[in-house]
């Protein structure tokens, strides 16, 4: 898979790629990651990539043009199955998007900023917009590494057990279930019995239990989907 960010702030975005399993994803060439600063493809003196809002109003917005040059120079380069922008009017991030996502060949993804972009920016290019929940950052980047994270491990190969992303929480519309490790009693707290009892069909049972009560307490929207 080959990801394509554009953004006004590279530096921002960076770090995430460059530490744990990000980083081990694109060593291994799992995954392919390129950031494109947007004033690379400005044409004037001050590699401006926003201006005032026609009509009026506060906050400036993100011209076309050069986001155009940008996503056009990718486009000749090869075909892009999805150009996501991220912005907080999008559809939220779920796990079921995380995962169509990961079956992509080549995506870009464009990180909003001030007000946004201008619209004909979506109208002309943008295949899927994508907000990381009903709040506003200050840009798209964050969300744009979110998205990455998510869309990443579930690559055949970056995660090293390769079933561990299929146990993880919303895989299944249910929440994951407790999970314990050494020692077997601390400061009087014990770990369940039923998990010591070598019998895996009734440990799987209690832990779809399990799953399935954290669920009902904590998330019932997710059992109603
Ligand atoms: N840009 C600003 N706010 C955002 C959000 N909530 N999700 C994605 N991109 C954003």
């Amino acid at each position: 898979m080959r990801i394509d960010i554009i953004t006004v702030l590279p530096e921002l975005l960076k770090s995430p790629f460059e530490a744990s399993i990000l980083k081990r994803a694109i060593e291994a060439n799992l995954v392919e990651v390129h950031f494109h600063n947007l004033r690379d493809y400005t044409t004037d003196n001050y590699k401006s990539v926003d201006d005032t809002q026609f009509g009026g109003g506060a906050g400036m917005v993100m011209t076309i043009e050069p986001i155009d040059k940008c996503i056009t120079q990718l486009q000749s380069q090869r075909h892009y199955d999805e150009i996501i922008y991220m912005t907080p009017d999008g559809e939220t991030l779920k796990q079921g998007i995380a995962n169509q996502i990961s079956l992509k060949e080549n995506i870009i993804i464009l990180c909003g900023h001030y007000k946004g972009v201008d619209q004909r920016v979506r109208d002309m290019f943008i295949t899927r917009e994508i907000s990381i929940g009903d709040y506003v950052l200050s840009g798209g980047e964050l969300g744009a590494a979110v998205l990455c994270d998510a869309v990443i491990r579930l690559i055949p190969g970056v995660l090293g057990n390769e079933t561990s992303a299929l146990t993880d929480s919303f895989q299944d519309n249910l929440l994951a279930p407790p999970i314990y490790t050494k020692p077997r009693e601390y400061k009087g707290m014990k770990v369940p019995e039923i998990l010591f009892s070598g019998n895996f069909p009734e440990i799987e049972k209690w832990r779809e239990e399990q799953a399935y009560l954290r669920t009902k307490e904590r998330r019932p929207d997710l059992l109603d989907e």
